[in-house]
């Protein structure tokens, strides 16, 4: 398996001279501005971090894509091709926060993921259980049913996240057991149905931390991290991304 790859994903958090500071820290860190990371700002500053990241390792990140292709009357929407053109390489997609407050499903999620295949963008497909999911014993259930997605996807180029939602913003990080067999099965999926061989790295997201990171890393099936709040500090982000 390829370096291991580590996402800032800044959420709705930003302001043009905030953002100047934090980029102007990580670029100055060797651990974070190197091959192997990267940061998603909103949309807004896609344009500015596209600039300041020009020439640097240091991946551009999107946290969300338009499921419309190309241009035309979708008011508010970014598009793939836009994302190229600001320099993106990752895209988010389906992330948990979207699939609660957007109602994003597997058809408009499966619309987005092409959208980043034709626009040569790797999309980072989101999944995850919520604790009621997890307490159910659902939780694999759910996993696979969001998998399920990348059966019409024809795209080579994929990087898959598992976020329990009931780890993300709380502190509560999963077991590192739990982790493991989620990985493990998600990884079997992927075999099954085919992409086994096409190296995807599966990240683990869900209040990852500087004291809990190194952990983290090391369990098997493990291949990166996507990492929320403590990607908005720089010295919090270089210690997780030394630990990968
Ligand atoms: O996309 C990463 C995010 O959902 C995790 O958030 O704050 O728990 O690291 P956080």
């Amino acid at each position: 398996m390829s370096e291991k790859l580590v996402i800032g994903n800044w959420k709705m958090n930003g302001r043009t001279g905030r953002n100047a500071d934090l980029i102007a820290a990580l670029k100055a860190l060797p651990a974070v501005c190197r091959d192997g990371v990267g940061v998603a700002p909103p949309a807004a500053y896609l344009g500015q971090l596209g600039a300041a990241l020009a020439g640097t390792p240091l991946a551009l990140c999107a946290q969300d894509v338009s499921r419309f292709a190309g241009d035309g009357a979708y008011t508010g929407e970014v598009s793939a091709a836009m994302l190229a053109d600001l320099g993106v390489r990752y895209v988010l997609v389906g992330h948990s926060e979207r699939r609660q407050y957007f109602g994003e499903d597997n058809t408009v999620l499966a619309d987005k993921l092409e959208a980043c295949r034709q626009s040569g963008l790797t999309p980072v497909l989101c999944v995850g259980e919520t604790l009621a999911e997890r307490e159910a014993g659902a939780a694999l259930t759910v996993i696979r049913s969001q998998l399920s997605v990348l059966e019409a996807y024809a795209g080579r180029a994929l990087v898959v996240a598992y976020e329990p939602v009931w780890a993300i913003g709380t502190g509560k990080v999963a077991e590192t057991g739990q982790i493991e067999e989620i990985h493990q099965e998600i990884k079997k999926w992927l075999l099954q149905c085919g992409r086994g061989a096409d190296n995807i790295r599966v990240l683990y997201g869900g209040s990852v931390k500087a004291d809990n990171a190194e952990a983290i890393f090391s369990v098997p099936g493990v291949d990166g991290a996507l990492v929320g709040g403590a990607s908005l500090d720089a010295e919090t982000f270089k210690s997780i991304c030394n630990a990968a």
